[in-house]
């Protein structure tokens, strides 16, 4: 079994456990390293993101306060992580059968003062996103520069997360409540989200 295909199986054995799976240090790191080249060199084309359901999306900064980028596969980079995503896309259907048939994808940066209340990505049976990924791009995060993800398991203790480079946490969109804590620092990542469309 290749690389990619334990992290995969380690991701969907953790999903089936606990709705959520954290891997750390463990995302491709050249790909990694270029998207984080390319989230810092493309700062001024980040927009104040929009919180809401379907239609309806307003820009609410007491709700969050980061700016985003979708990604559209632009660049070669991109396209790699694309790539990347729909191969664990494929995993996901395989292993789960989740049908799932579309992803997207933004870069998220958080300035310091930055945060997103604790909110679900996905209201049961009201949206098509499935599963929430979020790829965290930052190198040498201090404990000082806060920024937490923090997850809510229902019925278990708050789970909370350095967002470090490389590292990735995978959870089923409405399952668990979560929330960034207030940043210090230039906070980069990644969320995807995989549908049913
Ligand atoms: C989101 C989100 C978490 C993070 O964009 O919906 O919850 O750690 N992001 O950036
Ligand atoms: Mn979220």
């Amino acid at each position: 079994m290749n690389t990619q295909e334990s992290l995969f199986n380690a991701v969907v054995d953790d999903l089936v456990e606990h709705s959520y799976s954290i891997q750390i240090n463990k995302a491709p790191i050249e790909i990694c390293k270029k998207l984080l080249e390319q989230a810092v060199n493309n700062n001024n084309l980040f927009k104040a993101a929009s919180v809401g359901r379907n239609n309806l999306q307003i820009e609410d900064k007491t709700i969050r306060s980061d700016k985003t980028k979708w990604i559209t596969g632009q660049s070669q980079t991109e396209k790699d992580w694309l790539s990347w995503c729909e191969d664990l896309k494929n995993h996901l259907n395989r292993s789960l059968y989740l049908g799932l048939n579309n992803f997207e994808c933004h870069f998220s940066i958080y300035e310091p003062g930055d945060f997103y209340q604790k909110h679900v990505d996905a209201f049961k049976g009201k949206s098509n996103r499935k599963v929430s990924m979020v790829l965290y791009l930052n190198e040498n995060w201090q404990p000082e520069h806060e920024g937490q993800l923090v997850m809510y398991p229902e019925g278990k203790p708050a789970l909370k997360l350095d967002p470090t480079f490389a590292s990735f946490v995978v959870f089923l969109s409405e399952d668990i409540p979560h929330e960034v804590l207030a940043s210090q620092h230039d906070r980069y990542a990644i969320a995807c989200w995989f549908r049913i469309d």
